[in-house]
């Protein structure tokens, strides 16, 4: 009893917030490719997996040819910068391709850009392999990034391929370009140490920064001072380890960028790799461009990884091409915010072992291959902090080409909340499940406390995921234990490609596997089953038990399971 009217007030506190309502506030503006004026194919829509139109965002882009043809958009903005997230075919031997585009503005030719397949296309079964003959290919898309562009509101961009290749299997995909503004690079900040300083760097100014920036970071703890990374590309093949009180700024994310080395990015421990390890640590304003092409459980992971105890935060980083994004363990009180993952191998973000009070708030992602948003409380390594009380805020996750848009595994009073999904095709925009261990011997950190999910809008979501089937846009899914206290507010369901909502007991038979304490309320769902038939808004399966409340729910379609008590 208690517990519900504690509900009602965070209800409350919740709407007194004035902000952007759904997802991060992004400070471009996209363009749809399958909008633009176009003497290409329309490709799409499809939902089926394997097949790039349902990667594609509204599951629809423009197939490229030849030279002649193009797409082309009036600007309804100034712009200097552009991202255009295109598809272009895998070699025969898997390793990818390079192919030319240009770029015109008002007719005039403003750049030649190399678009390359060599971080995109995976086959076969997970975690997938980079030969093309074991068929069932995804992760068919990349995106380029384009500076210094003299774009005025008006202006007609046209993009097209540079060259025509007379081979007929040849082609360009075009899913989307955004625009956007990039402010001026940030000047270095006060009382900072420059990893390229010559005393980091040494005389001979190699190429690899890894100890230039080991030791500027060792200089910063013993004289307090900043780590300033300048704009330009600094190459590291080692890892960088993040002590605590150490602070790290780059001149923005567009600008200051580390990248690995693609020939020594085989080997694990050679990769881009910032760990974490104590508290208090303050790192911002850069990039990572990894150089992985394939996934393996067994490597480490890449990207920014480790503890980051109490305090710390990560904002401003755009992160591509390594295995995660970020992969967090035993942090309390961090913040992660202003981010971008793009096109990673494996999760975008994941708050894993002993992660509590920590928050992810106005970061997106695009192309990940695994959630793009994760709260995994698991058991493998002791957890400092007793899992708890994250929230993933103002969030936008898109298109991954695994898995879901944001999960839940379990721990107590987790929130997703003020989120946007789109076109998550392969699995849930939001999954509540027990899929994976968060219990030994000690400690269980299954779902307790209140988990919830509010504010949230979803578009084109609850697609096939490959080793499972069909899963809707929200998923409560009792796959190997009980869930306990669930609270849906407030969300919106448009246009799922399969169920809107289920709930699934992954044992039809069991009797084990209970919803208590769940509510949807405010839950509106706007067209469903568009990708494939006989689905529902809201599928209950055999083998659910327990207690399930609806409130002011425009929910049409429900079926499924008697055994589970509605309450409306
Ligand atoms: C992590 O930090 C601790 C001190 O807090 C230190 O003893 C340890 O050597 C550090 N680990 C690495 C790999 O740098
Ligand atoms: C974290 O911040 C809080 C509030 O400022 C402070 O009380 C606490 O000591 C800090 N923790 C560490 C490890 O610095
Ligand atoms: C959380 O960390 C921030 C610094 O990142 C600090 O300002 C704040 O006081 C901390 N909050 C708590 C509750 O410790
Ligand atoms: C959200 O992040 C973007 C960068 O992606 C930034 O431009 C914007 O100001 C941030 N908004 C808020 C409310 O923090
Ligand atoms: C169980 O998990 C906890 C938390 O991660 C860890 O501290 C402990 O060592 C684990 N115990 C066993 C028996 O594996
Ligand atoms: C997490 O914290 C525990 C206890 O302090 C420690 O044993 C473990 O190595 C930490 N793991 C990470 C990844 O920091
Ligand atoms: C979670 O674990 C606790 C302790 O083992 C147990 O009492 C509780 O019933 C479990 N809850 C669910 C939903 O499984």
């Amino acid at each position: 009893m208690n517990t519900r009217l504690v509900i009602v007030l965070l209800l409350m506190v919740g709407r007194c917030v004035a902000q952007q309502p759904y997802g991060a506030t992004i400070p471009w503006i996209t363009y749809e490719a399958e909008h633009m004026q176009t003497n290409g194919k329309i490709i799409g829509p499809a939902y089926d997996p394997y097949k790039v139109e349902t990667e594609s965002s509204g599951q629809r882009a423009v197939l490229l040819r030849s030279k002649s043809e193009f797409v082309q958009f009036a600007s309804g903005m100034n712009a200097n910068s552009m991202v255009i997230r295109y598809s272009i075919p895998d070699s025969k031997d898997g390793k990818g391709l390079e192919y030319p585009l240009e770029i015109f503005i008002n007719g005039k030719l403003i750049r030649h850009c190399t678009l390359t397949s060599r971080y995109a296309w995976l086959y076969g079964k997970y975690p997938f392999t980079n030969n093309p003959a074991d068929g069932k290919p995804r992760h068919f898309y990349d995106e380029i990034q384009i500076t210094n562009l003299p774009v005025s509101k008006g202006d007609v961009i046209r993009i097209q391929p540079g060259r025509s290749l007379g081979d007929t299997t040849a082609y360009c995909i075009i899913d989307l370009v955004d625009l956007e503004i990039i402010t001026p690079p940030l000047k270095a900040p006060a009382n900072s140490l420059s990893v390229t300083d010559n005393i980091f760097r040494g005389k001979d100014s190699s190429y690899d920064y890894t100890e230039a920036f080991q030791k500027c970071i060792a200089k910063a703890i013993e004289t307090d001072k900043t780590v300033w990374i300048p704009a330009g590309r600094y190459m590291l093949t080692h890892d960088i380890m993040l002590p605590a009180n150490i602070r790290i700024q780059g001149a923005g994310m567009w600008y200051t960028t580390l990248v690995g080395n693609e020939v020594l990015y085989t080997h694990a421990d050679r990769r881009v790799r910032l760990i974490g390890n104590g508290s208090n640590i303050h790192i911002a304003g850069f990039s990572i461009a990894g150089e992985l092409n394939y996934r393996s459980d067994q490597e480490a992971n890449d990207g920014i990884t480790g503890s980051f105890g109490t305090n710390s935060t990560i904002s401003d980083i755009w992160i591509e091409h390594t295995k995660v994004g970020m992969w967090i363990e035993n942090s309390s009180n961090l913040t992660i915010t202003n981010c971008r993952i793009r096109n990673t191998m494996a999760d975008g973000i994941n708050f894993c072992v002993g992660m509590s009070h920590s928050t992810i708030n106005n970061c997106t992602t695009r192309g990940t291959g695994d959630d793009g948003f994760a709260i995994w409380p698991a058991v493998f390594k002791p957890q400092q902090f007793s899992p708890g009380f994250n929230t993933i805020t103002h969030c936008t996750a898109q298109l991954p080409y695994l898995a879901n848009g944001a999960a839940i595994y379990g721990g107590e009073h987790n929130a997703i909340q003020n989120c946007f999904f789109a076109d998550i095709t392969q699995g849930s925009a939001i999954l509540i499940s027990t899929t994976f261990p968060t219990s030994n011997k000690s400690v269980d950190n299954n779902f307790s406390g209140i988990t919830i999910i509010k504010n949230c809008l979803i578009k084109t979501s609850g697609g096939f995921d490959h080793e499972w089937g069909w899963r809707a846009a929200v998923e409560i899914c009792l796959d190997k234990r009980s869930i306990s206290g669930l609270a849906i507010d407030s969300v919106f369901i448009d246009q799922s490609l399969s169920n809107a909502i289920s709930i699934i007991a992954k044992n039809a038979d069991s009797t084990a596997e209970v919803l208590r304490n769940a509510i949807l309320e405010n839950v509106h769902v706007a067209g469903y089953s568009i990708g494939v038939k006989n689905k529902r808004g809201l599928f209950i399966s055999d083998g659910v038990h327990g207690l399930l409340t609806i409130r002011q729910s425009s929910i049409p379609g429900i079926s499924g399971n008697t055994e589970l008590n509605m309450a409306r």
